[in-house]
């Protein structure tokens, strides 16, 4: 599925625990972490922020990706993608999430969360099968 090793994104899922730590979340006290493992070798972060007016609120995935852009410019793209909650709960990336991070990542990249029956691996193209692509490569 994956060139990346099971120890490397297990060292990514243990850095989204981490960043889950951080998390901003008095209304819904649900804490979530994200880690992107970028081609460049770099990991960045991010947690969720919520707002008092709920919509505001951006996931952690989000949050990781508008630092990687941020940091490293447009051009990164997404080696791997690992997602942590700290409330014991399933978590795999919402759908605003997937559709950002389908800009960065390609149909094999491994996504890591937490599902009911434990942690998950799936490919990118697997979790978002049919993305708004104005190519519409997928159609
Ligand atoms: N949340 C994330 O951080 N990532 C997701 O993919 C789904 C939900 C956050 C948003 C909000 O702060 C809390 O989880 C409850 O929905």
């Amino acid at each position: 599925m994956t060139s990346l090793s099971q120890a490397a994104l297990d060292d990514l899922l243990e850095q989204a625990e981490n960043a889950a730590e951080k998390s901003y979340s008095p209304y819904s006290h649900f804490r979530v972490g994200a880690a992107l493992r970028l081609s460049n070798g770099s990991v960045v972060t991010g947690t969720n922020v919520e707002n008092i007016s709920f919509g505001l609120t951006i996931c952690a995935e989000r949050s990781a990706l508008v630092r990687a852009v941020s940091e490293f410019g447009p051009d990164i793209r997404i080696e791997a993608i690992a997602v942590m909650n700290l409330n014991g709960a399933a978590s795999p990336p919402c759908g605003a999430c997937r559709q950002m991070l389908a800009e960065f990542s390609d149909f094999e990249t491994p996504v890591v969360f937490p599902a009911a029956s434990g942690l998950r691996t799936m490919r990118f193209g697997e979790v978002l099968p049919l993305g708004f692509d104005l190519t519409l490569k997928k159609l």
